[in-house]
């Protein structure tokens, strides 16, 4: 586990975390995602400059045309759209994000041939442990979307059979848009959910754990590690996505982590199978036909007194502050999220009640992203429209319990 990559760049900000099955990038292309990366940084630190805008010029306004307040984050974000502050701070982070993408379609293309041939070597070490299937069909709302601008989401090849979306996806990505707030590696979603189920749940000592969406696992991964014993399974749709998650994880050591192409809508699991069923970021990539759908899922392969957690961004009405909401709301107007707005429009532990599991049994907390030294991530993402807020993510879910305990 190098820190830095085989020619000697410098990888952004120095520290992103490098694996064999990564691709690797010259000077001018670290140079390029540096770029990028700081632009991402002065973003999240102009971030509350819509907050002045908005109490400085669009409130005042809003309040002169409706003659009253504005009622709800609709009203402020029709407001805040002719403002000039967030025009140009909307369009350079849309900019920024088209930028990234393509910043690392270039550099995982022209090696594509080689990283494909490291991918399957590293996949040929366990191939057990990737199962693809090919009539597993890319539901819609990952088909018709490019989700976050990510070309081509998850799942299209550029050449048949190859890891292209996860190397894109793992190169640089979430490294960049969060500032590095979630360690080299990505994972420090995985390390503060698990972390916290190992500080608060002491007894709780799942032997099989599954993740739904799973992407590259940069979250599963810290599961695998921080639950030595137990055997860690991630579940994805996207064939490229898969290829890449099981090489970054051969490479990075992991052993007791397996990963399989299911639909999270109808997983081929038997019932009762696992102990913890978690989806990490994920819920508000799918449909509100799809949801209920998961959730009946994950209630369904999961053991009796079993535990389901789902890790999002917080919902917008956990806070009533109105342009709060509206900035929490930018990626579904500007970065590809359409069904983030109904995810937060909805109330999750009615779903997860609608789901099977009963209300009592609802769990909810927040937590933030860890480092694998155990310190707390500290910095805001871009996004984090609220500099000042210190808790990253909203956990929901429930423990599955049988109805006459
Ligand atoms: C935002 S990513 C999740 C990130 C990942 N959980 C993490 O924490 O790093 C969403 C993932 O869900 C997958 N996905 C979407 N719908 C799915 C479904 N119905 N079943 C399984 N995977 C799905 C996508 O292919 C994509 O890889």
């Amino acid at each position: 586990m190098s820190k830095t990559s085989p020619d000697h760049s410098p990888p952004p900000f120095t520290e992103i975390g490098y694996h064999a099955a990564a691709a690797t990038t010259s000077h001018d292309e670290a140079a390029r995602f540096n770029f990028i990366g700081g632009v991402y940084r002065q973003l999240a630190k102009l971030a509350p400059g819509n907050r002045t805008a908005y109490s400085a010029r669009v409130a005042p306004k809003l309040k002169q045309d409706l003659g009253r307040a504005p009622a709800d984050r609709h009203e402020v974000h029709r407001g805040m759209k002719r403002d000039p502050f967030w025009q140009w701070w909307s369009a350079l982070r849309r900019n920024n994000m088209e930028y990234r993408w393509a910043a690392g379609r270039s550099v995982v293309l022209r090696q594509l041939d080689a990283l494909n041939a490291r991918v399957a070597a590293l996949n040929a070490v366990a191939p057990d442990r990737l199962k693809l299937d090919a009539s597993v069909k890319t539901p819609v709302y990952i088909a018709s979307v490019d989700n976050h601008l990510m070309p081509g989401s998850y799942q299209t090849e550029v050449l048949p059979g190859d890891a292209f979306a996860g190397a894109n996806y793992d190169c640089g990505g979430l490294f960049l848009s969060t500032v590095g707030f979630f360690g080299p590696y990505s994972d420090g979603a995985g390390r503060g959910l698990a972390g916290w189920i190992k500080d608060n749940l002491p007894d709780f000592k799942p032997r099989r754990i599954l993740e739904i969406g799973c992407t590259v696992g940069h979250t599963l991964l810290p599961f695998a590690e921080l639950f030595p014993e137990a055997e860690v399974v991630g579940v994805d749709v996207g064939a490229p996505v898969l290829r890449y998650a099981h090489a970054r994880a051969t490479a990075l050591g992991f052993t007791n982590v397996s990963f399989a192409q299911m639909d999270g809508e109808a997983l081929s699991f038997p019932d009762g199978h696992f102990d913890l069923v978690f989806t990490s970021m994920f819920l508000h990539e799918t449909s509100g036909k799809a949801l209920p759908r998961i959730l009946r899922e994950c209630h369904r392969v999961l053991a009796m007194d079993g535990l389901n957690l789902h890790l999002e961004l917080p919902a917008f009405h956990e806070t009533s502050d109105l342009i709060e909401q509206c900035m929490r709301e930018w990626d579904c107007y500007y970065n590809s999220e359409p069904f983030w707005r109904t995810l937060n429009d909805m109330n999750l532990g009615d779903q997860l009640t609608a789901a099977g599991f009963a209300r009592a049994d609802l769990v909810s907390f927040g937590l933030d992203a860890r480092r694998a030294d155990g310190s707390l991530g500290g910095a805001p993402m871009a996004n984090a429209s609220a500099a000042k807020r210190r808790q990253t993510w909203t956990i929901s879910g429930a423990w599955k319990r049988s109805p006459s305990a």
